[in-house]
């Protein structure tokens, strides 16, 4: 096992021991998975833990779900977002590219100003973020509406590229959420940033079998196998983690 690198805890019970101990500090990891399998929850769970549990705090941004309703949803897993806020250990923003005016869903342009270059604002609010608490730790949930927004690859890759260079430069580790099913092709992000963590969800009888399985980690020594997970009161975690050799 490489003890080179530090460590960052996940604070995913049984996650840490197939991937030789944590995520590598400093680098990014996509997590991918198709609408329900867990995404935000293991992304908020990373966060929630990181700063109650590892004294490391972090910043979520959504681009998707609105904030309130976001920690919410957290009280099913007994976590008080609005705890760590007051005491500034965890920053919750909000850059969504849209907006509800009258009623009715609009391009929010007072964010992103009709920018040509939304990766260049959006880089620029996540380091002042960083700066704001001190950041450790860092989830976008999810990059796949920015993705979606540019028939041009090259700009969404090279956007995201710079994105993710430029957290890593700052030391944060990202976990950057991804909507993906196998129907499709293999999205950017996946290719820019250090590791892939795959949530599935697929058909068990008359129920529904959730696993994770981590596809790539750069410079680590990981499990390849797929393994399945519960979502309960507490968060998720994997079932029946194998110890690595
Ligand atoms: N307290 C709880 N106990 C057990 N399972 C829960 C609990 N709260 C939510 N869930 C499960 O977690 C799922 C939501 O997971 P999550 O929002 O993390 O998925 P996601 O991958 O981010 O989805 P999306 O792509 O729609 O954003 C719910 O559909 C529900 O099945
Ligand atoms: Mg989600």
């Amino acid at each position: 096992m490489d003890s080179t690198y530090s460590k960052v805890k996940t604070g995913i019970p049984g996650l840490d021991s197939v991937i030789s101990g944590g995520f590598k500090s400093g680098r990014s990891v996509s997590i991918s998975g198709p609408p329900g399998s867990g995404k935000t929850t293991l992304g908020l769970q990373y966060l929630y833990s990181g700063a109650k549990d590892f004294g490391e705090p972090g910043v979520y941004i959504t681009l998707s779900q609105n904030i309130d309703e976001i920690k919410n949803d957290c009280k099913s897993y007994g976590w008080d977002f609005d705890d760590l806020i007051s005491k500034d250990k965890i920053l919750m923003i909000d850059a969504r590219p849209f907006k509800i005016q009258d009623d009715l869903i609009g391009k929010d342009d007072s964010l992103y100003r009709g920018e040509q270059l939304p990766f260049e604002h959006l880089t620029k609010l996540l380091l002042s973020s960083i700066k704001r608490v001190e950041a450790k730790r860092i989830v976008i949930d999810s990059v796949t509406i920015l993705a979606m927004q540019y028939s041009d690859k090259f700009y969404v890759r090279q956007g995201l590229q710079g994105m993710i260079q430029a957290l890593e430069n700052f030391g944060v580790t990202s976990l950057i959420l991804s909507e993906y099913s196998e129907r499709d092709d293999y999205p950017v992000e996946w290719f820019v940033t250090s590791g892939i963590i795959h949530l599935r969800h697929t058909r068990k009888a008359d129920t529904m079998e959730r696993t994770i399985q981590v596809t790539k980690m750069r410079g680590i020594k990981h499990s390849e196998q797929i393994h399945p997970i519960d979502l309960d009161s507490n968060g998720l975690h994997l079932l029946h983690p194998r110890l690595m050799p």
